[in-house]
């Protein structure tokens, strides 16, 4: 279900619905022909979430939506609204609403918010189903928006839709099973994508990888029977003519694609919740999904996006507890346990992100059970080595409502894994788990300022609510299409 958003200064004729903000203070607007004191009767305090949908004699349906206090009203909260508000009118096919003209939010922004908040709620992947029928069919959102904003509304719009469908896609590539999206698979996505969205990309198969020196994702990559591949995708922005190419920042964006993670020989217990293991390549999704927007969106910044793939099974070729393997950068990795496999294949990744003397790295990936223990569902975890680029990324995660919370890159812990045999081990103990993955990480990013987001726990949604749906939640895309298209040095 792809929305069409459209601006227009009055509600259409062919909207079925009207749909209008209101706040928790203030007055209620008069379209609603409706008291303050009759809507709290039937519940609606106009709390940020809430709607009421009342039938009028003629003409449209109503919708009050409930924006909180009209003082705190902000980008994040009408997102919120906004997928409320698409939830209760998705049995409809023409919908107009005035909720992307309140105060407070500034015209452009509102209409994206909108947008995105309207699309990812009524976003599934529902490519498998074949028997249950999607009675849904909302087609047609009007925002409706004083004379003279049609412009500024419509470039929110664009945005909107942009980042929107990057999401979506992103959201369903998380969601494909195994089978369905191997490694060579996204690969094949990536190249296509690519093509459509101005981007160079190379993919490199496991002859090239085992060249390379990519010890990580061959390692990885040794019980399969499917292939690895790495995927390097790269967005240039136009130049003007004369200006010096090296003058524009680079950025390099590294995601974890663990197609599927069974753990390896340190098999993961046979619990049907690890289906959702499936989306363990919900960082490499984030990055591709956020290097096809780049042109589009106009970034200025030069970006390069690595996607480290492969899946992580057991078998008599797989890596084994005790081997010892080299990485791309020479350093030396005793494997203390094969399902800390995501560390391994970032840390190839990081190495060739550093081969390119880039302005800055962030990588994104679902690594540590123990970053969700300790933040729960509604936020990644941040660590790094540049306080000045992790302050940047909580700004775009802010802007982006994904949250994120800064964990310590506490160096006495790095002794947790040192081994006796190698340079390191790839695991450190039961303490501390996310802190001492980053320590992993960092042995390959030397000094460039790097950013490590864990987003174990946001990645995936147990229930629908507000602008997520059950499943994959391509969190951080968002936010890096923000952070890519507001870059600056570190
Ligand atoms: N992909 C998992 C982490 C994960 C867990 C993501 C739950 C999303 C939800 C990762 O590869 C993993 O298995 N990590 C281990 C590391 C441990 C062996 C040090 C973990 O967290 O248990
Ligand atoms: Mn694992
Ligand atoms: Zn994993």
């Amino acid at each position: 279900m792809t929305l069409k958003f459209v601006t227009a200064t009055q509600v259409p004729l062919a909207a079925q619905v009207v749909a209008v903000p209101v706040s928790s203070d203030g007055a209620v607007p008069k379209e609603l022909s409706i008291s303050r004191k009759m809507l709290a009767a039937v519940g609606f305090e106009g709390k940020v979430g809430q709607t009421y949908v009342s039938p009028t004699e003629k003409g449209a349906i109503t919708v009050a939506v409930g924006i909180g206090e009209s003082a705190k009203v902000s980008a994040e909260t009408l997102r919120k609204s906004a997928a409320a508000l698409a939830r209760v009118v998705e049995t409809f096919e023409n919908v107009a609403t005035t909720l992307a003209s309140v105060a407070r939010v500034d015209r452009k922004t509102a209409a994206q918010v909108v947008v995105e908040g309207m699309s990812l709620a009524t976003h599934r992947y529902s490519a498998l189903k074949t028997v249950e029928k999607d009675l849904r069919k909302l087609a047609t959102v009007t925002l409706v928006g004083p004379a003279g904003n049609t412009a500024v509304m419509t470039a929110g719009i664009k945005r909107g839709q942009v980042i929107a469908n990057a999401t979506c896609m992103a959201r369903d590539l998380a969601n494909m099973p195994p089978a369905h999206l191997t490694a060579r698979m996204i690969a094949d996505r990536a190249v296509s994508i690519g093509a459509e969205t101005g981007l160079k990309v190379e993919v490199f198969n496991k002859d090239q990888l085992r060249a390379m020196g990519c010890g990580g994702m061959i390692g990885v990559n040794r019980g399969s029977v499917e292939p690895p591949r790495m995927v390097r995708l790269t967005y240039k922005p136009a130049t003007r003519k004369g200006a010096r190419k090296s003058s524009k920042p680079h950025l390099v964006l590294v995601g974890k694609g663990v197609m599927y993670d069974s753990g390896g020989i340190s098999l993961k217990p046979s619990d049907p919740s690890h289906a959702m293991m499936k989306a363990d390549m919900s960082g490499a999704a984030a990055v591709l999904a956020t290097m096809s927007t780049l042109k589009t969106l106009g970034c200025t910044s030069q970006v390069t996006g690595y996607l480290m793939c492969t899946d992580n099974l057991p078998s008599g070729s797989a890596l084994a507890m005790g081997d010892v393997i080299t990485m791309r950068n020479g350093k030396t990795v005793e494997i203390h346990n094969t399902d800390a496999e995501g560390r391994l294949v970032l840390a190839d990744g990081l190495s060739l992100a550093v081969e390119q003397k880039p302005d800055a790295i962030v990588d994104i990936a679902t690594l540590t059970g123990a970053c969700a223990r300790a933040l729960g569902e509604n936020m990644a975890g941040v660590l790094g080595n540049n306080q000045n680029w992790i302050d940047q990324i909580t700004a775009a995660s802010t802007r982006t409502d994904e949250k994120l919370w800064q964990l310590p890159l506490e160096h006495e812990y790095r002794k947790l894994i040192d081994s006796y045999i190698a340079d390191m081990k790839n695991v450190g103990g039961p303490e501390a788990g996310a802190i001492t993955a980053a320590l992993f990480l960092e042995e390959f990013v030397g000094t460039v300022p790097w950013a490590h987001l864990d987003i174990a726990g946001p990645m995936w949604a147990n229930c629908d609510a507000g602008w997520l749906n059950r499943g994959a939640t391509a969190y951080g895309t968002r936010l890096l299409i923000d952070l890519a298209t507001n870059f600056k040095r570190p």
